[in-house]
């Protein structure tokens, strides 16, 4: 996802990295500056890699749900005997896919006195008595009206029937883009904010399960959390379950003393009726974050304006850790794959590494004879539109650009981040 501020796209934790040991990765980097059309030829950032595998590629293209969870989640969705499965499938879909944001009440507010002033205009002293009803009428008729959605036992039987794939593969991506950027990462616990069906613990121990020993599921829905955890059983009451460590909570704690390594909410802050409320609950997520806090939500408008405003109230510090003074920053953007169309924001604490601050790719990647469009979003949070040229870029970076595509990162310094050079070539595009 593009963004015009704050330093977006900033890759590892260098402090996190050091309390570690471990040794930065040195990879020298190739150059793609406006006019400056040369690659560092001196570079290694390929290493022993071809490039089709270059390091700034996070494609996941194919996710596969655990079999355990198929066959469990089939074994409910029989045993439910649920009318018009089907139907009531499509329509949840459709819905969450169509839903807005609520209406907040100063936008609510506003608008009735933008009404008033308008009916004020056309009316005469006869009509006045009338006027605050057509206002209310009018306001009611033109006013998205956001409904909470109260996840019963068939509603969430429903929800899973419909979101447990592409729930799992969105979250599968975003920890994707943490494993195949820090290998090293080992996170021990994590805390899934309306886990739901609780595709994020399934898919964590997909990505972590060697070492996540701690999974905290907290969802106010007391049939979404035995939902949960009937599928982690196998689909029944009993037995053990198949990740184990895992607890489930109603409610979210609220004391920063206790944080978790990685801290997840997918699909559920829009869930929340007020911005008042998101905020909260933001502020409350990021103080339980120890390292990694990965928001998903939809590939709409809605999801991408709710991330946004996550974002900012993080990196700008309006929320205040008392027990951890660290600031955050934007680990990771948008990725919007053609299956599951969903919106992330990865934000970390600690501060970004210089040496791997490579812009990201924005839009799909148009391969032309002998060039290539790259639109890139560049760690200053600047957007460029590169065309990518073996000629003027080299071969390396022509190369490794033809096989990227959208939400990877090309293997590049900006100009920033170059010694200064006495002639620069004028911007190529
Ligand atoms: C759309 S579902 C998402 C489920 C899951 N995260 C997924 O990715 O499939 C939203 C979940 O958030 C839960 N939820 C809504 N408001 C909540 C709150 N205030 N505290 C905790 N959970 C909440 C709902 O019960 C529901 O299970």
């Amino acid at each position: 996802m593009a963004t015009a501020r704050g330093p977006a796209y900033l890759l590892t934790l260098g402090r996190w990295r050091r309390g570690l040991g471990i040794a930065t990765q040195s990879r020298a980097l190739a150059a793609l500056v406006p006019g400056v059309s040369q690659v560092d030829n001196k570079s290694d950032f390929l290493g022993k890699r071809s490039h089709r595998r270059h390091p700034g590629i996070l494609q996941l293209s194919h996710v596969r749900l655990p079999q355990v969870l198929v066959d469990a989640a089939q074994l409910l969705l029989l045993e439910s005997s649920m009318p018009n499965m089907e139907k009531q499938v499509q329509a949840l879909t459709n819905y969450l896919w169509s839903r807005h944001l609520p209406v907040e009440p100063e936008e609510l507010q506003r608008r009735a006195v933008h009404l008033e002033k308008k009916f004020l205009e056309n009316a005469d002293s006869c009509q006045m008595e009338k006027l605050c009803g057509e206002v209310l009428h009018a306001l009611r008729r033109t006013t998205y009206h956001w409904q909470e959605l109260s996840y019963s036992e068939g509603l969430s039987l429903v929800y899973m029937a419909a979101r447990l794939d592409g729930g799992f593969a969105a979250v599968s991506r975003a920890f994707h883009e943490i494993q195949a950027r820090l290998p090293e990462f080992q996170p021990q616990t994590l805390m899934d904010f309306g886990s739901g069906t609780g595709s994020v613990t399934w898919a964590a121990h997909s990505t972590w399960g060697q070492s996540l020993r701690e999974y905290m599921c907290v969802d106010s829905s007391a049939a979404m959390l035995e939902l949960a955890e009937k599928l982690l059983k196998g689909g029944s009451g009993s037995g053990m379950p198949y990740v184990p460590g895992v607890f489930f909570r109603q409610f979210l704690p609220v004391s920063p003393k206790v944080q978790f390594d990685v801290v997840v909410s997918a699909f559920s802050l829009s869930e929340l009726p007020s911005k008042a409320n998101r905020t909260d609950v933001v502020q409350t997520l990021w103080r339980k974050t120890g390292h990694f806090l990965i928001l998903v939500e939809n590939g709409t408008k809605a999801g991408h304006s709710l991330l946004m405003d996550a974002r900012d109230l993080v990196l700008n510090g309006k929320e205040k850790s008392p027990l951890d003074p660290r600031p955050g920053f934007v680990f990771a953007p948008n990725k919007k794959p053609k299956e599951e169309k969903f919106s992330m924001v990865i934000l970390a604490r600690g501060s970004p590494e210089e040496a791997n601050r490579w812009p990201r790719i924005t839009q799909p990647v148009l391969k032309r004879p002998r060039h290539v469009h790259c639109h890139l979003c560049c760690p200053d949070g600047h957007m460029q539109h590169a065309v990518i040229t073996a000629r003027r870029h080299g071969r390396d970076l022509y190369r490794c650009a033809r096989v990227s595509s959208w939400g990877d990162r090309l293997p590049v310094i900006t100009p920033s981040e170059l010694p200064p050079s006495p002639a620069q070539d004028p911007p190529e595009s």
